[in-house]
């Protein structure tokens, strides 16, 4: 019941900035929202799945092996346990679902939201809804968003949308950033790295990292993520051009397949990539979702 504070807390937030809490509202504008500390999940059916959801967020590798096909965790990219603001949270995620997205033109509910992820970011294949891992990770996201308004924006969630910088992204540039930012932890090549089957830092690129269709193929998400989360816990320390620059440098590495591949990759660009990606183009001298 400690929840109907934070509701109502919540809810006078809403009233007294008058603002509509559709989405799109502006974050400036957004419901600020603290998630329930761990040490209230209850001892109950409810706080175990609570506590199942979390452990196969965390280590996804172990928990959620059969739907995985690379050597990534969702915790790599919704940091802190999917608590971490500007990094996607699943409090922010919970509210704003079910949603409209136009990358499959339905109406998706959480579940299938997620499994998205796991066809994409996890190069994997999805759970099914009434799975037990599909069922403990909603189930963890429900409790995390415990006392958030329904359907509102809440500051911190998603990504944050990054400006274009003052000059176009560069590859060149971006090299640079990524050997003095970046290459320490995450790899010359992109590889991460990988310690007794855990993933100390995630792969970037590769046959290892998440696939053409995932949303962190996308410069502008991968440029608005890196610029609030990377270097890890040095986030917005990078400027807005460095942070388009190693994005660029980043997403121009080949990777696994788009799993929506028609055979063609001219026609799947066409089809699937009318967006800020480098998806079929030619980088030093090879044409990108070629090769795989
Ligand atoms: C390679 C990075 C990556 C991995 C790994 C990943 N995701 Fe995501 N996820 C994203 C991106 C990018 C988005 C889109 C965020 C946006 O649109 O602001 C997203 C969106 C989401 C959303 C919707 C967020 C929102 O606010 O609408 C949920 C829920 C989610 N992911 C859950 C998961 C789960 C569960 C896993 C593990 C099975 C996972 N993700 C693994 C990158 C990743
Ligand atoms: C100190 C080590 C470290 C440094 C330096 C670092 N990262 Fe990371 N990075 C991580 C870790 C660890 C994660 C996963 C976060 C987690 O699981 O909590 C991560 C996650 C990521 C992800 C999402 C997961 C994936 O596999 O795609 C991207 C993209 C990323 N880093 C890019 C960068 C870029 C670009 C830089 C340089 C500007 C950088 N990182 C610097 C440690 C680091």
């Amino acid at each position: 019941m400690k929840n109907t504070i934070a509701t109502a807390l919540a809810l006078t937030m809403l009233t007294v900035s008058g603002m509509s809490v559709a989405a799109g509202t502006p974050q400036s504008k957004a419901t600020v929202f603290t998630p329930p500390s761990e040490a209230t999940i209850p001892d109950d059916e409810y706080g175990r799945t609570i506590r199942m959801g979390k452990n196969i967020f965390d280590d996804t590798q172990h928990y959620a092996k059969q739907y995985v096909g690379n050597s990534l965790n969702c915790v790599n990219c919704h940091l802190a346990s999917g608590r971490k603001p500007d990094s996607a949270p699943l409090w922010g995620a919970y509210v704003r679902y079910p949603a409209y997205r136009t990358k499959n033109n339905k109406v998706n509910t959480l579940g299938q939201r997620i499994q998205g992820c796991f066809k994409f970011s996890m190069n994997g294949k999805a759970p099914a809804i009434d799975s037990p891992e599909m069922i403990a990770l909603v189930t963890y996201a429900h409790w995390l968003s415990s006392g958030a308004p329904v359907g509102a924006t809440l500051k911190g969630a998603g990504y944050p949308k990054l400006a274009k910088a003052a000059a176009a992204p560069d590859f060149i540039r971006g090299k640079t950033v990524y050997a003095e930012n970046c290459q320490i932890c995450h790899g010359v090549d992109g590889e991460g790295k990988i310690i007794d089957g855990k993933t100390v830092f995630p792969p970037l690129w590769g046959s290892t990292s998440f696939n053409w269709g995932a949303g962190m193929h996308r410069i502008d998400n991968a440029a608005a993520f890196i610029k609030a989360n990377m270097p890890l816990s040095k986030g917005n320390t990078l400027t807005d051009q460095q942070a388009w620059d190693v994005a660029t440098f980043v997403m121009s590495h080949e990777r696994p397949q788009d799993p929506r591949f028609t055979g063609d990759v001219a026609q799947t660009k066409k089809e699937y990539h009318d967006e800020d990606c480098k998806y079929g183009d030619t980088v030093n001298g090879k044409v990108l979702g070629g090769s795989n």
